[in-house]
């Protein structure tokens, strides 16, 4: 790769041990992916929980690491600040409610520390995987770094900004350095549509917008997608789709004539390319998916869970439309995740009171599957399970082997009040 004199410098270390292990893990990664030089960043979108967990992005990486080494890096690190604006995908635990979720305070304290840590870094501990909503929204032609499949679809195909799908190292070091190396997606070129999804049926709540979306992710695999007789989308739409196209499939965008910020015609959205496949997703293959998704369905529920991606404030708007007055079951838990920022307006609008009113929760700064798979934390009980998202769906049947109901919302409110399907 070509380095200017400055990334020469860094790679030589000038500028101390950690920048200049980041260019170099940076510039082998580049290497390998065909890059010719690296391209400046505007946002980073990071995973970054637990000290211990980002410490080992940095050598050595041949052996467990011992207390000096975790309290060295983290004294490395927090002198170091980063480049573009930088947010931190969901962590481990409800920086406020970690007891109820059934958490360690070892696993809280480990969070704060995160928290204190990124903060002398300069970034910004938003927990949450729609950055787009809550303070990181790159615009259209900015190059950027993000790792988390939902965003980053989001980020190309929305926001018409430009990011690879990065993973935790790579989006850290290019948040540490504010470059990513110059290839894929951050080309004009790699960004037209290879495939056409022709939409013949209705979409008509969030889990069929799921459904298309993991249609589309397995029929299309690593291809870009352009949907023909789409109707315009809301955000919380948009969001469902590009987290479920991520589930069969890696595709870093898509496209909506009208909607990508590139793509005002489907014959923009394919430029010079020829549709390699024209897929139809009807009613028949809407009820595939969902027959799919749905494994083991009917029974008493645990634990109905909403909010993957993030919940928005015009979800929990709708989910307490739903609930209000009403008591989810005994035995039965309702969860709905999101940010600490949309949680604070969700409070502050009287949402916050309804759901607790209800004997639900609503929980920020984390994930339902993470702290269960990272940390010694209580899992609830998760025998059987209903959700609105196809991540949620799939994931939680992998992690867990739960039984899963998957429908739309107003479904999964009416499980969580009678306690099963
Ligand atoms: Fe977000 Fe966790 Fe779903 S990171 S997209 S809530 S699986």
């Amino acid at each position: 790769m070509r380095l200017n004199e400055e990334q020469k410098q860094i790679l030589d270390g000038e500028k101390g041990k950690i920048l200049q292990q980041a260019m170099i893990d940076l510039v082998n990664y580049g290497t390998a992916m065909g890059a010719e030089e690296f391209v400046p960043i505007t946002s980073a979108h990071i995973s970054f929980w637990g000290i211990s967990k980002v410490a080992r992005c940095f050598p050595p990486r041949c052996r467990e690491l011992t207390e000096e080494d975790i309290a060295d890096f983290k004294e490395s690190i927090s002198s170091v600040r980063v480049k573009p604006i930088t947010t931190i995908n969901p962590g481990l635990v409800d920086l406020e409610k970690w007891r109820e979720m059934g958490s360690t305070e070892a696993t809280y304290n480990a969070a704060m520390e995160t928290v204190e840590v990124a903060r002398k870094c300069g970034i910004l501990s938003t927990f949450s995987c729609i950055p787009y909503l809550v303070g990181n929204s790159p615009t259209m032609g900015e190059h950027c770094s993000w790792c988390e499949t939902s965003a980053i679809i989001y980020c190309n195909s929305i926001l018409g900004a430009r990011t690879n799908r990065e993973s935790h190292e790579t989006s850290l070091y290019s948040a540490l350095l504010g470059i990513t190396p110059k290839f894929g997606m951050h080309f004009d070129e790699n960004r037209k549509g290879t495939h056409l999804i022709d939409v013949q049926c209705e979409i008509e709540n969030l889990s069929d917008w799921g459904a298309l979306g993991y249609f589309t992710g397995h029929k299309v695999g690593v291809g870009i997608p352009v949907f023909a007789n789409l109707k315009r989308p809301i955000v919380e739409e948009l969001m469902q789709l590009g987290a479920a196209i991520n589930v069969p499939g890696s595709t870093a965008m898509y496209h909506i004539p009208g909607v990508t910020p590139e793509a005002p015609t489907i014959e923009a959205a394919f430029g010079t390319n020829t549709p390699k496949q024209t897929y139809v997703f009807d009613e028949a293959a809407k009820r595939e998916v969902y027959e799919y998704l749905n494994y083991e369905p009917e029974g008493k529920v645990d634990l109905v869970f909403l909010g993957c991606p993030h919940a928005t404030l015009y979800q929990i708007r709708d989910i307490c439309r739903m609930i209000e007055g009403k008591r989810v079951a005994k035995g039965t838990r309702l969860w709905i995740m999101t940010s600490h920022s949309i949680r604070a307006s969700a409070d502050r609008l009287g949402y916050g009171q309804i759901i607790k009113d209800s004997g639900s929760e609503l929980y920020v700064d984390g994930c339902l599957l993470m702290p269960f798979i990272y940390t010694p934390a209580k899992r609830p009980k998760m025998d059987r399970i209903a959700t609105d998202s196809v991540k949620q769906a799939f994931s939680v049947r992998r992690s867990y082997g739960s039984k899963m109901f998957f429908g739309n919302t107003e479904r999964c409110i009416e499980i969580a009040i009678k306690g099963g399907v």
